[in-house]
């Protein structure tokens, strides 16, 4: 039986990054203070991390990035190193999200060696994984996904547990079309076998979370899903109330 506690995270996105982030954080710290046996991430924009981490400070919710650089230092315009982000107080930072990824061009070359660094740095790493809708339709879910985890796949075994991965369909992120229980617990399943091929180690202690229109509403059922250890949140991380119901259901280790 698993010993996975669920971990649910809640990505601002490019919202929130001044003073209405401490409020909005305060307010999650009140609306989830009394729900043990959940993990909370909250990851604001940079400009809100380390006045987000003061107001979390003695709570149970941490505090993650969602981007960062690979190298330490240097002339990256614009960039953010990890020892800025400990700096700030955050613990965990989300890597290869979908906006990162299909805006951005990030590749996946690019996701491990910020994997990489984020572990070596002592940052928790959320990578974040899944396939757009043409990806889908033409079949090619599990082969899209298989590459994206495989890259970071030695990293992540470094440390078993250590790190955590998000799938997140792009089809389904922002637009309020979930992917169903099965849907999502068979994409889940194919990276816990892929994390086993490493090791039983990292198969069994890897959080793997679910992304894309979690909602009060069909939280519970996702998160009863044997594969599917948590939520990687957006739209509904934004509302301190919608975001601790979605804490509320998830299920405590058994
Ligand atoms: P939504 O919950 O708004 O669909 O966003 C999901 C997401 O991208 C979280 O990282």
């Amino acid at each position: 039986m698993t010993e996975r506690q669920q971990l649910i995270a809640g990505n601002w996105k490019m919202h929130h990054g001044g003073p209405s982030g401490c409020a909005l954080a305060s307010a999650i710290v009140l609306a989830c203070g009394d729900l043990a046996g959940v993990d909370v991430v909250v990851a604001p924009p940079f400009t809100g991390l380390a006045a987000v981490a003061h107001e979390v400070e003695g709570s149970r919710v941490s505090v993650a990035a969602q981007n960062m650089h690979h190298e330490p230092k240097g002339a990256f315009t614009g960039e953010v190193s990890t020892q800025m982000l400990l700096d700030c107080g955050c613990t965990w930072v989300i890597l290869g999200h979908s906006e990162r990824r299909h805006v951005f061009g990030e590749t996946n070359d690019f996701v491990q060696k910020k994997t990489k660094a984020a572990i070596a740095a002592g940052l928790r790493p959320i990578v974040c994984v899944g396939e757009t809708l043409e990806e889908r339709e033409a079949g090619k879910t599990l082969e899209v996904v298989s590459a994206q985890v495989g890259a970071v796949l030695a990293d992540l075994g470094g440390r078993p547990g250590y790190g955590v991965v998000a799938y997140e369909p792009v089809w389904a992120i922002g637009t309020g079309k979930v992917a169903g229980p099965e849907q999502a617990q068979e994409v889940h399943a194919a990276i816990r076998k892929q994390l086993a091929g490493h090791s039983a180690d990292l198969a069994e202690n890897t959080r793997i979370l679910y992304g894309g229109s979690v909602k009060p509403d069909n939280a519970g059922t996702l998160l009863g899903c044997h594969d599917i250890d948590g939520a990687l949140v957006g739209g509904a991380s934004l509302d301190a109330e919608s975001f601790s119901k979605i804490v509320e259901v998830a299920p405590s280790p058994v």
